[in-house]
């Protein structure tokens, strides 16, 4: 009998060069992802949001797996051998793997995500609404948008340089948005019978808004020393302008829209933009700022033509749904401007370029939405009233 068996023959432990790779592999992701952080994380142009968030998953699991790999070939070497430098492979593997595993997906997903993100009142322009969410468009660097007067920035210290340039990508992405708003009342109105009047004075108020577009991106672009533009819109490619297929219900969301969207914002941002022409200096920023005040003026009035419209042919539900719709609407402007730009603006010892700039004075916008919101008041309360006189008014 043979009490001598022979050793039972270990497996063989993969190679160091297969961990060696891997902890390259895994420095390779980290420098490439802080490569793509500092392209487009720092910058207006940043990757689009689905990009960055699908790049983190797919190289964080790529890390996560070549971390899994080059450890195990280590632990499988120390097994056999407890030397110091396994030890210390093994050590250097999972330190490699968990900062990339961890840092590589962040950098990414910060690298979809726009510097500028900015949202608010001030947008000189009808907002876009897809379902529920409220949609404005990314920024990129182009020259594609940025049409119209520059402004002269001599004189201006980089911090009142920057915060202008963010206040009027600000409104050049909210006047971008109103683009694509008004694309959907003329779609809308079309899709009601509308007059022609009514569904030609929507399609001029998209000229416009092109208009107040380009001249905002114009005037970001010379405060930010580069030309500004827009990314595509992804959310739109779904659609947006769909309507209850009941007429009655159809006609209730498109006179409600109107009312919050035309006739009380339009109108109060256009009131809001007039009171800073007391102050403005720069030829640039004053000729866009004229635009803006008559046109959004004009845009409110066309509102309540389509709100007339929609009373004619819907009758008391509509008129219903309008004046609930007016009940809700507070009794204070939300200011909806970035909260850090907002603390930005604030903390700027000298405002007065600002304001020569075109900038409104925040103080303005409590007294001025008050005294449209009463004049709102009214004049809803006379079209409930007397709907089809009011009608035919605002059509001549
Ligand atoms: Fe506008
Ligand atoms: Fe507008």
């Amino acid at each position: 009998m043979n009490h001598f068996a022979p050793p039972s023959p270990r497996a063989k432990a993969p190679s160091r060069w297969i961990a060696l790779a891997c902890n390259v592999g895994l420095m390779l992701m980290l420098a490439l992802a802080f490569g793509g952080w500092f392209t487009y994380g720092c910058q207006p142009n940043h990757l689009h949001e689905a990009v960055g968030t699908g790049l983190a998953i797919v190289t964080g699991l790529l890390c996560l797996a070549m971390t899994l790999v080059g450890s195990f070939v280590f632990f499988k070497h120390l097994r056999r051998d407890s030397s110091a430098a396994n030890m210390l492979g093994l050590a250097a593997t999972v330190i490699v793997g968990l900062v990339s595993t961890m840092g590589t997906p962040l950098l990414w997903f910060m690298s979809g995500l726009g510097r500028v993100n900015l949202g608010g009142f001030g947008g000189w322009g009808r907002p876009l609404r897809i379902g529920q969410r409220t949609i404005t468009p990314d920024v990129k660097v182009s020259s594609e948008w940025a049409k119209g007067p520059r402004p002269n920035v001599n004189g201006l210290d980089n911090v009142t340089r920057a915060i202008l340039r963010d206040l009027w990508l600000h409104d050049a992405r909210k006047e971008h948005a109103s683009v694509p708003a008004f694309g959907q009342v003329a779609w809308q109105l079309l899709a009601l019978g509308a007059p022609s009047d009514l569904v030609r004075r929507a399609h001029v108020a998209c000229l416009q808004e092109i208009d107040h577009a380009e001249r905002c991106f114009a005037l970001a672009s010379a405060y930010a020393g580069q030309d500004l533009g827009v990314q595509a819109m992804p959310a739109l490619f779904a659609g947006g302008a769909e309507l209850p297929k009941d007429r009655s219900r159809a006609l209730i969301k498109v006179a409600t829209e109107a009312l919050i969207d035309g006739a009380l914002l339009e109108d109060y941002n256009a009131e809001l933009a007039r009171t800073a022409l007391d102050d403005v200096r720069d030829p640039a920023a004053r000729e866009a700022l004229i635009r803006i005040v008559e046109d959004e003026a004009e845009h409110a009035a066309l509102a309540w033509a389509i709100i007339a419209f929609c009373i004619a042919e819907g009758g008391a539900p509509v008129s219903k749904a309008l004046s609930e719709t007016f009940a809700r609407f507070g009794d204070e402007a939300t200011s909806l401007y970035d909260p850090a730009l907002t603390r930005r603006v604030d903390a700027l010892a000298d405002k007065s370029p600002l304001y020569a700039h075109g900038r409104v004075r925040f103080a303005c916008a409590q007294p001025v939405f008050q005294a449209r919101k009463r004049v709102a008041t009214e004049k809803l309360a006379s079209l409930l009233a007397a709907p089809s006189a009011i009608r035919d008014s605002l059509a001549a």
